[in-house]
């Protein structure tokens, strides 16, 4: 093959991200019983049967400790609307700020597990940690799905599936966020100054 058609990289942390990937606020609480937020990006599915969703976490977040002590979170997938919410999420650690608070966001009671679901979010898997794999830098966490809320006005019209009109997810690609409609902004705008 033509050396030319395709440039060959060495590992670069820049281009993990061609690989898109549906972005996500994830909920859990510690022992404490306070409840804490963190964005992640490193998100998808692992496996069907069990339903398993895969999420990498830096060995030393803050959300790490409290999923490991209660031993569940959930997965919230909010719209691209939500992007400026999502963002901040991922700047600042619940160590020093109660981000359901401060982020004038609801926590809905969850019906199996302890960690409670993002209100404001069309759709949340209630996940128990079915296992965690360390891989360096990061872990990789595999929650099992126990159940799924989804907002009954973004579902299709036999109210068994989601209608991609209704609901357009917010994806980071190439670290910026984008919706299925197009880029939104580059990650960490919130930190911008106005
Ligand atoms: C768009 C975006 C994606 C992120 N993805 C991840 C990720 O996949 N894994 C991770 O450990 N941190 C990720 N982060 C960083 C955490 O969300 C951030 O460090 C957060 O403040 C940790 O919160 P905590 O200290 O309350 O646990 C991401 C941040 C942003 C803005």
């Amino acid at each position: 093959m033509n050396d030319s058609v395709k440039k060959v990289f060495s590992y670069d942390y820049r281009h993990l991200w061609a690989l898109p990937a549906t972005t996500v606020m994830v909920s859990c609480v510690g022992k404490s019983g306070s409840p804490n937020i963190i964005t992640i990006a490193a998100c998808g599915v692992a496996s069907s049967s069990p339903p398993l969703i895969s999420l990498a976490i830096g060995v030393n977040q803050y959300s790490l400790r409290l999923i490991k002590e209660t031993g569940d979170f959930v997965v919230n997938v909010p719209s691209s609307e939500q992007a400026y919410i999502t963002d901040w999420c991922g700047s600042v650690s619940g160590r020093y700020v109660n981000k359901f608070v401060e982020g004038k966001l609801t926590p809905g009671r969850s019906i199996k597990v302890k960690s409670p679901y993002i209100v404001e979010c069309p759709v949340n898997y209630e996940c128990t940690l079915w296992k965690s794999v360390d891989c360096g830098s990061h872990e990789l966490v595999l929650g099992e799905v126990q159940l799924i809320h989804i907002d009954r006005d973004k579902l299709d019209d036999s109210e068994r599936g989601l209608d991609p009109a209704k609901f357009n997810p917010l994806v980071s690609f190439q670290q910026e966020y984008w919706s299925l409609n197009g880029r939104i902004a580059e990650w960490h705008f919130t930190r911008r100054r106005v």
